[in-house]
């Protein structure tokens, strides 16, 4: 094996599953990965031109691939029951909440661009959990649009397919979601994370050294409800936030705003509490991100643990994305002595924890952590420990 190969795959197995599905052509059947991420810190900033803190993580989506030059796509997985054989004038997005969603609404993207797309058997497998947080679903449009872009030849950069894939889950999926998710899948690199710009699209590869400490994510494995809606209710409550502002200051996104501003201009929020509330949160979060970085670059994972905390209270608090078993968890792990840090990742609304822990207390937290979290919840967690990996990539057969 070498080292671009994503682990945990059987890919003797893929093929074969491949040849009974979509049967043979003079075709070469070839293969993509692209990863999950996490989110360290700098969350709910991304759509709002903020900081984020993500790395990739060493699960994600491998897709076997193969034109057919018969005008048809064929779309199919391991992890989901549904999929499609269609044509590029019944390409819609008619069936809601489907993972046939994310790849479909890449391949729209090309076609609408007018790329001669003229067909593909295409099979996923994906080994991130869904509905955890950790951009399974960005895993999938990645590397859609990284593998047609290579196997049609259609010379776009990989930043072009940063944003095909976003602008396919904000018009194809329907949910508004800001640039972080498929700009980490795409960019990140192994034991790494990236700090990164949301405006500018600036980044800065920053070595992820941990030194006696190990990143282990927690899975809450509550089934996430109003995801999209309530997620889609706070960007709209966010561009209020800018809307009331602006008037008052020459800023063009919320992110531009700093503490000291939003803290002389809050009677602009008299009349919208929640707007302010969200307000505080990104430009907190924001100072958090920059902050972390600078923690971790000088080796203090104390502090840095401190701002996951921060980070925590404040997506709990003010931009109320937490949820109870999420908050169980949280509070289980910071009763663990070893934690320096422990926080919700992603959209919140369930999913996962990510914790910095001591390397040797990890057996015990995942025992102590799991146990309490069951009493409280009911509910049993799931816990990976993970190392930053690198992002889309073509896989050597
Ligand atoms: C989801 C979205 C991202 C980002 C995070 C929260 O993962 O897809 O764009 O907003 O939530 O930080």
């Amino acid at each position: 094996m070498n080292a671009n190969q994503p682990s945990g795959f059987n890919v003797e197995r893929l093929l074969q599953i491949f040849h009974q599905k979509f049967g043979s052509n003079d075709n070469t059947i070839q293969q993509f990965f692209a990863p999950g991420r996490v989110n360290l810190v700098g969350d709910h900033t991304d759509y709002t031109g903020g900081f984020a803190f993500p790395c990739g993580i060493d699960s994600g989506t491998l897709l076997l691939i193969r034109r057919t030059n018969n005008n048809q796509f064929r779309l199919a997985s391991t992890n989901f029951d549904l999929s499609v054989q269609l044509s590029k004038d019944q390409i819609s997005n008619d069936k809601k909440d489907n993972w046939i969603n994310y790849p479909l609404g890449v391949v729209d993207q090309f076609v609408k661009r007018g790329f001669d797309i003229n067909g593909i058997d295409c099979l996923f497998s994906g080994n991130v959990p869904n509905g955890a947080g950790l951009s399974s679903s960005a895993s999938i449009e990645v590397v859609t649009a990284f593998a047609i872009n290579h196997i049609f030849q259609c010379q776009l950069t990989l930043m072009d397919l940063v944003k095909m894939a976003q602008a396919a889950e904000n018009d194809f999926v329907g949910m508004q979601c800001g640039i972080l998710d498929q700009f980490a899948v795409a960019m990140a690199k192994d034991n790494h994370a990236m700090f990164l710009n949301c405006k500018t699209l600036e980044y800065r590869q920053v070595p992820l050294a941990l030194n006696d400490y190990t990143i282990i994510l927690a899975n809450t494995n509550q089934r996430r409800e109003l995801n999209e809606s309530a997620y889609n209710e706070r960007v709209a409550e966010c561009e209020r936030a800018l809307q009331l502002l602006t008037p008052r200051l020459p800023i063009k996104a919320l992110g531009e705003l700093n503490e000291q501003d939003l803290a002389s201009h809050k009677k602009a929020f008299a009349n919208d509490n929640i707007a302010y509330k969200r307000a505080k949160h990104v430009v907190s979060e924001n100072a958090r991100v920059c902050a972390a970085v600078q923690a971790l670059e000088h080796g203090r994972m104390d502090e840095f643990g401190q701002i996951m905390h921060a980070s925590h209270d404040s997506l709990r608090d003010l931009y109320q994305v937490s949820s109870e078993p999420l908050d169980h968890l949280v509070n289980a792990a910071r009763a663990q002595s070893g934690v320096a840090g422990s926080r919700l990742t992603g959209a919140g609304f369930g999913g996962c924890t990510v914790n910095l822990i001591a390397k040797n207390t990890s057996e015990q937290f995942i025992r102590e952590v799991g146990q309490t979290y069951q009493e409280f919840t009911g509910l049993k967690a799931d816990f990976y420990a993970i190392s930053p990996s690198a992002g889309v990539r073509q896989v050597n057969p």
